[in-house]
């Protein structure tokens, strides 16, 4: 893309960033009305998530510099698409769509110059997209779908779920996969895998209901065994690099620890030498229920050390929020951290060790979200751990 597009797109996008809640109304009004048939494509309620095209358009843009980092993003979002039954024909329509919408919010700033290189971008972001989505049409299938094989429940609030994917599931230790329920077709979230892959195929969830939320709610208190979930493909850059030889720092909070025990077996299968310190927050006793295997295993090996914090309680001399716990400990010099858990832990964390001097290209972690509505100032203080504008994690 030129840098002249670049800059008109920029200025357009500024202009309507105050009113992004109503041009994403107006365009799905406008893509609903001119092809009805899409809406079944979408969640019946469409409120909470109707932002993501926004927040992906911001984050394009954010990225325009960054070409690799810009085709590899939306190669993942292009075979991801594949699971909502998105067609290669759909892109055309959309992209209409999405022009009328802009020129509608942007007043008289619009004219043919900005509405020709919003049109040269869309057309380039839809063929890195198509052109994923057609190579892993060749290998891939669209989701897997599974089976629920054991459902446990170690607190009320949260469960332990085990899939058998009907079809081989790739993925790496610290991925997460996108789970659709019978419950709530068409409605998709993120769950991290607690296990690294092993011969067995299987996958296994830390889901924690949150008050009113629909997917983990029906995951937690309706699932059973003999249930069918969707699975999307495995995302998320937070795996590890074998070839490496750093201590590995583990932070999480909550059902956080999932993809970091993922992380940590998978270091144990791989047989490296590297030391791993796992540092684990919960606001409640109970909310340590996830420990006990990797507390056994750092019992049995020299190179595994499990610290539980308790918001207001002691352990073992230890209490308190965990990135305070983290900043008595530091520094961590030359680790490779990996961060997951509430966005907030997450993005404290991030903040202590870079505080602590680590750099931050060795703080990994899934996405936190920045997009319209982050001022600027919590912009500048984000974590830049890889894929960070996407989207919040919430655990
Ligand atoms: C990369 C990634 C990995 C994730 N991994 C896990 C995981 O391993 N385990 C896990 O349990 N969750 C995980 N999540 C969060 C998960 O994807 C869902 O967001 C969560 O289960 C809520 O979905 P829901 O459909 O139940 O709630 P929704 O129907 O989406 O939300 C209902 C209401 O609850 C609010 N809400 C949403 N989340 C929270 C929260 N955490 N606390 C309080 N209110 C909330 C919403 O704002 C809304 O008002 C992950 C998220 C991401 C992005
Ligand atoms: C350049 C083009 C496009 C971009 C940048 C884009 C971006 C996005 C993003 C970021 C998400 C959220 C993904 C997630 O949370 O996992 C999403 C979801 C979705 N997109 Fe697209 N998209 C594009 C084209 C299309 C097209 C052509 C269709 C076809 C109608 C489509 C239909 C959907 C559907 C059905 C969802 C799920 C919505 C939901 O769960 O709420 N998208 N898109």
């Amino acid at each position: 893309m030129s840098e002249n597009d670049a800059e008109l797109i920029r200025a357009n996008l500024e202009v309507v960033a105050p009113r992004a809640g109503e041009l994403t109304s107006h365009f799905y009004a406008l893509l609903f009305l001119r092809e009805p048939s899409l809406r079944e494509l979408f969640p019946p309620a469409m409120d909470t998530q109707r932002d993501r095209l926004v927040q992906a358009l911001v984050r394009i843009v954010g990225d325009l510099e960054n070409a690799e980092a810009l085709s590899g993003y939306l190669g993942r979002l292009g075979r991801d698409h594949r699971k909502f039954d998105v067609l290669a024909e759909h892109y055309t329509l959309v992209g209409e769509c999405l022009v009328a919408a802009l020129a509608r919010y942007s007043g008289d700033t619009w004219n043919q110059a900005v509405a020709d290189a919003w049109g040269r971008a869309y057309t380039a972001a839809a063929g890195l997209m198509t052109g994923a989505a057609d190579l892993d049409a060749a290998v891939n299938p669209a989701h897997w779908a599974g089976e629920i094989v054991a459902h446990e429940r170690p607190a009320d609030d949260i469960a332990v779920v085990t899939v058998r994917p009907d079809a081989h599931y790739p993925y790496r230790a610290g991925q997460y996969a996108t789970v659709e329920t019978p419950w709530w077709p068409r409605v998709w979230r993120a769950y991290s895998i607690a296990n690294a892959p092993d011969g067995n195929g299987l996958l296994t969830f830390h889901v924690r209901a949150v008050p009113a939320g629909w997917v983990s709610n029906a995951l937690v208190r309706k699932a059973r065994v003999g249930d069918r979930v969707k699975l999307g493909p495995a995302q998320g850059e937070m795996v590890v690099d074998h070839r490496q030889v750093h201590p590995v720092l583990c932070v999480a909070g909550g059902t956080g620890l999932a993809p970091l025990r993922a992380i940590v077996e998978e270091i144990a299968y791989v047989g490296s030498d590297r030391f791993v310190d796992v540092f684990y927050g919960a606001s409640t006793h109970s909310g340590l229920y996830g420990l006990d295997d990797l507390l056994r295993l750092a019992q049995r090996v020299s190179w595994l050390k499990v610290r539980p914090a308790v918001d207001d309680v002691a352990l073992a001399g230890i209490s308190g929020a965990i990135a305070d716990v983290l900043a008595e400990y530091g520094p961590f010099y030359g680790c490779d951290a990996y961060l997951s858990g509430p966005p907030e832990m997450v993005l404290e964390s991030s903040r202590v060790l870079r505080r602590l001097g680590l750099p931050a290209e060795q703080i990994h972690h899934d996405p936190v979200t920045l997009g319209f509505g982050v001022p600027p100032s919590a912009a500048a203080e984000a974590p830049r751990g890889r894929d960070s504008r996407e989207r919040a994690n919430a655990y």
